[in-house]
């Protein structure tokens, strides 16, 4: 069977944001699946207006969304929501989300970003994405992160586990579903 491409999607543009260093943990985990073809995604290198007016990255964005079968939101809270980022990226594109699966990997502060997750179910359902049950929570972001950016938490590794299996699962049951019918969306 072919490698699913998953894509990990880093949804925070702050400047001195941890993003980055959340989802390489996540990379470093799921890469070392060999059914999985990780593809970075981050928000910050794309133009993304939220005027939704096209540009030559929001067509180059939507391409990179196409390119994928499933995805991994890692997303941080703020106040409470979803970064203004990340919802613009979802607003941008419309039929490239759709039928695909979502897993959240959120990170905060006390709550660890389990608002922002259960914001992105309700706008992922929108876009006719298919999201999964497990999803990883991560409180006090940044003290959780060794020198080498590892996290010393059996849980949060055993959560993501679950998110990726559960993930190709639906990534394996969707794409054939694909190529028996068009989408009824
Ligand atoms: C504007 C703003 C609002 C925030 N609101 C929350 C919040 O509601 N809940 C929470 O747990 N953490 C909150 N935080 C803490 C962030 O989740 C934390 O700083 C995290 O590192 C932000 O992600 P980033 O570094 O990738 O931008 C907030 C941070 C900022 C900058």
């Amino acid at each position: 069977m072919q490698p699913i491409k998953l894509a990990i999607v880093v949804g925070s543009v702050r400047a001195g944001r941890i993003g980055p260093t959340v989802a390489a943990w996540v990379r470093g985990i799921a890469a070392a699946r060999d059914t999985i073809e990780v593809v970075d995604v981050d928000v910050a290198d794309f133009e993304l207006p939220n005027t939704l007016v096209p540009n030559d990255d929001t067509e180059r964005f939507t391409r990179t969304i196409g390119a994928c079968d499933a995805f991994v939101f890692v997303t941080p809270e703020y106040n409470h929501g979803v970064p203004g980022s990340l919802k613009t990226a979802l607003d941008t594109v419309k039929y490239e989300w759709r039928a695909k699966p979502v897993g959240f990997v959120s990170y905060g502060g006390l709550g660890g970003g389990v608002r922002a997750t259960e914001q992105l179910r309700q706008i992922t359902a929108e876009l006719h994405m298919v999201s999964v049950r497990d999803a990883v929570s991560l409180h006090r972001v940044r003290k959780r992160f060794d020198n080498e950016g590892g996290i010393d938490d059996a849980a949060a590794v055993d959560a993501l586990g679950r998110l990726l299996d559960q993930v190709e699962w639906w990534a394996d049951a969707v794409a054939g579903a694909r190529e028996r019918i068009d989408y009824p969306g």
